[in-house]
């Protein structure tokens, strides 16, 4: 144990996580930074060998549905504050296996709320309890409208109710026992180390590798993008300034349909990797709708701005660019988790 203000971020080693960690530990070397992770097929410590060695860095393997185990955790290096991120993170997955979702996302953040309750009753002073939550809590906007910190919660996939139930029971631990919690919701993340089971980098490997582009329904549902660096300096930012009780929403200010991020990627592609000026878009297949498709989120991200000071740094035509690079040029990164199971996933999803 030390002095040191000592964080436990979970879900370190996916894509977000693994964004905040390198944050955290290369920002505060006065810190101590503890990634816990069970390592799911999302989870992959590739994504940190950079760091991984940092003095101020540790890596802890394990579930946070364990109780024994996080309360153990919790006594070996006295949190001072947690960033709660582990979570079953894809909605289609979602659709084929809701449970998994209730285990990990509602009981997972249920028993870490419960644990840090327990680890600092009498003295919760100084202390926080972070949760990364998603703008798709929010439900389905039309046309029109962007969701604000006070749009009803109307989650419509398993993957947005088992995120929405968690967030009530974060709100919940702060009203009934105190628990010092802030909680962000935020849009569609892209950028590197992003598992290609989402749509970019889907998109981007296939592109690579010529295989067809698979776009669900009409290809007119409608995302706002934020590059990954900019959210985990959004958490990092709330982490130490964001007022405790309260919900902030992040988002890119940067809409987009699928179809026409579709023809972006393509074009972008081909130029990087020297094809004929719309040779990749001749891949796209309209497929298969996904069940219960939202059709467009939007964030109003103007409290976090307001109150914080914070916006994006970067617009998608350079963050695009930095990550149809980095994909190329990190082809064995890749492969690495283009995996066994995961090709068995793509097969079945895409079939
Ligand atoms: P991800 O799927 O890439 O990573 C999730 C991580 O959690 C993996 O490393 C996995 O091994 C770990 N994990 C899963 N179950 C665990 C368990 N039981 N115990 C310990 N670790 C476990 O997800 P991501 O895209 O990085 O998202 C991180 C968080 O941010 C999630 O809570 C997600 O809901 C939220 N979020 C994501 C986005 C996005 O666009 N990706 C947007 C808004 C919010
Ligand atoms: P996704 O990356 O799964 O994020 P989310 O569903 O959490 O927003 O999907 C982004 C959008 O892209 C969503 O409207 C579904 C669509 N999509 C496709 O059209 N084809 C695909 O193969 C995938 C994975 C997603």
């Amino acid at each position: 144990m030390s002095n040191k203000h000592t964080i436990l971020v979970t879900g370190g080693a996916g894509f977000i996580g693994s964004h905040l960690v390198r944050l955290l530990v290369q920002k505060y070397p006065d810190y101590h930074i503890v990634n816990l992770d069970a390592l799911t097929y999302a989870g992959n410590l590739a994504n940190l060998t950079d760091i991984e060695e940092a003095p101020n860095y540790s890596f802890e393997r394990g579930d946070i549905t364990q109780q024994a185990f996080m309360q153990d955790l919790f006594r070996k290096y006295d949190f001072d504050g947690v960033i709660h991120l582990a979570a079953e993170s894809h909605v289609d997955r979602s659709i084929t296996n809701p449970l998994e979702f209730v285990e990990t996302n509602v009981l997972g953040t249920v028993n870490l709320l419960n644990v840090a309750k327990e680890a600092w009753k009498g003295q919760p002073e100084g202390k926080r309890f972070y949760h990364v939550s998603t703008d798709e809590v929010y439900g389905s906007l039309g046309e029109e409208g962007f969701f604000t910190e006070e749009t009803p919660y109307d989650p419509r996939s398993p993957y947005s109710a088992s995120k929405a139930s968690s967030d009530h029971f974060v709100r919940a631990y702060f009203h009934t026992y105190q628990l010092p919690v802030v909680i962000s919701n935020c849009s569609n993340n892209y950028g590197p180390y992003q598992f290609p089971e989402k749509l970019i980098p889907l998109m981007i490997n296939n592109i690579r590798e010529n295989r067809p582009l698979p776009v669900y329904g009409d290809g007119k549902y409608t995302r706002d993008w934020l590059w990954v660096k900019d959210h985990a300096a959004a958490i990092d930012l709330i982490y130490h300034q964001g007022q405790t009780g309260e919900t902030y929403n992040i988002g890119g200010n940067n809409e987009w349909k699928n179809i026409d991020l579709v023809h972006k990627l393509c074009d972008i592609l081909d130029e990087l990797l020297g094809r004929p000026t719309g040779a990749s878009r001749q891949l796209i297949t309209f497929v298969r709708d996904r069940p219960g498709h939202d059709r467009r989120y939007a964030i109003d991200a103007s409290k976090i701005r307001d109150e914080l000071g914070w916006e994006p740094s970067i617009q998608f035509e350079e963050g695009f660019r930095q990550t149809a690079q980095w994909y190329l040029d990190n082809a064995g990164w890749l492969q690495g988790v283009l995996s066994g199971a995961y090709r068995e996933y793509y097969a079945k999803q895409y079939s």
